[in-house]
């Protein structure tokens, strides 16, 4: 008789551990830089209530916005390190880590997004999701932001001449500065979360983002001029830890992957009327005055930046910037 209550206390204990085991949860920490109601904002978002909504009591997705967990120089680090799973960071940023992603801040290579969209989701932009996986980073899908325009805090701002000498904050890229020294300009690498302090203070004169950068950063504030130069792209490879992501469940693997193809697909269709929403209100608000760019004002860009495509013609490969051309249509 008295051997049952510790019988009982036995059967708790595994009981208990048993359930304690099947509750055992995934915990996805998504970091990225900018605001929630940005195309990345909301990508992040979608993902978390697909993931948790089809692998409920298996997963959890925090999502931390506005680099409060990580920024710019530090996020790929903690992914490495296994101190957050996601990151988003725009392909500009990849650098360090694969030359083949400097295709895309190639200068007026793309038309528009859809031609981006094209590029990637074909062979030669899904072969490149893989370019990073023996530096022990796994592409998981590419997410949309938009064409970047260019600001100053100058009066005149529509032909090359008029970005001489000035200072531009650019992202973490080699490309990005090559196309600024092409204008005679002086680029300067800083992090996202930096860049509203550094044009309000005059640490530099301009940058270049997107619409939605533009708007929910509130740059338009700190500038005097915007012009409409769509000469580049900001656009995304959303990136795991590669050893973590094959490390997990099949079936938790299985259900990330769906939610993140969703995810997708939601996120890309939303980004183009995020950013002329965006654009909108940016020239609604009139603090910076918008430029629209003639023929001839693109035209003059081009040429000046046209250099850069060869001091970076190598290290892409020619046939990639073939194949990326092509998806212009
Ligand atoms: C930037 O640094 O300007 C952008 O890459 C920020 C972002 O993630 O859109």
């Amino acid at each position: 008789m008295k051997r049952l209550p510790v019988l009982f206390a036995g059967a708790f204990a595994l009981a208990a551990l048993a359930s304690g085991l099947a509750q055992a949860q995934t915990v996805v920490k998504f970091s990225h830089v900018v605001a929630e109601n940005t195309p990345k904002g909301q990508g992040a978002l979608k993902f978390k209530e697909l993931a948790e909504k089809k692998l409920p009591g298996k997963v959890t997705v925090q999502v931390f916005p506005s680099s409060q967990l990580f920024g710019d120089g530090k996020e790929m680090e903690a992914l490495l390190l296994g101190d957050v799973q996601l990151i988003a960071p725009s392909l500009s940023k990849f650098d360090r880590y694969t030359k083949k992603l400097q295709l895309f801040d190639l200068p007026f290579l793309f038309d528009n997004i859809d031609a981006v969209d094209r590029f990637q989701s074909g062979p030669d932009g899904v072969a490149l999701l893989d370019a990073m996986t023996s530096k022990g980073v796994k592409g998981l899908a590419y997410w949309h932001n938009g064409m970047k325009q260019l600001s100053t805090s100058r009066d005149a701002l529509r032909r090359p001449e008029d970005v001489k000498g000035l200072k531009f904050r650019i992202q973490a890229s080699d490309v990005l500065e090559a196309q600024f020294r092409a204008l005679g300009a002086n680029p300067q690498k800083m992090a996202f979360a930096e860049v509203y302090q550094a044009l309000q203070t005059g640490v530099v004169d301009g940058q270049e983002n997107t619409w939605s950068n533009i708007w929910s950063q509130k740059f338009h504030e700190v500038q005097k001029t915007i012009a409409e130069t769509n000469h580049g792209i900001v656009d995304y490879m959303v990136v795991a830890n590669a050893k973590w992501w094959d490390g997990l469940p099949a079936d938790v693997r299985k259900g990330l992957s769906e939610a993140m193809a969703e995810a997708t697909a939601h996120a890309n269709k939303l980004a183009e009327d995020i950013n002329q929403a965006d654009r909108r209100k940016v020239v609604d608000a009139g603090k910076a005055k918008v430029v629209t760019l003639t023929k001839e004002d693109l035209a003059a860009w081009r040429k000046a930046i046209e250099p850069v495509w060869k001091k970076f013609e190598a290290d892409i490969g020619p046939e990639l910037i073939g194949a990326a051309l092509k998806s212009n249509g």
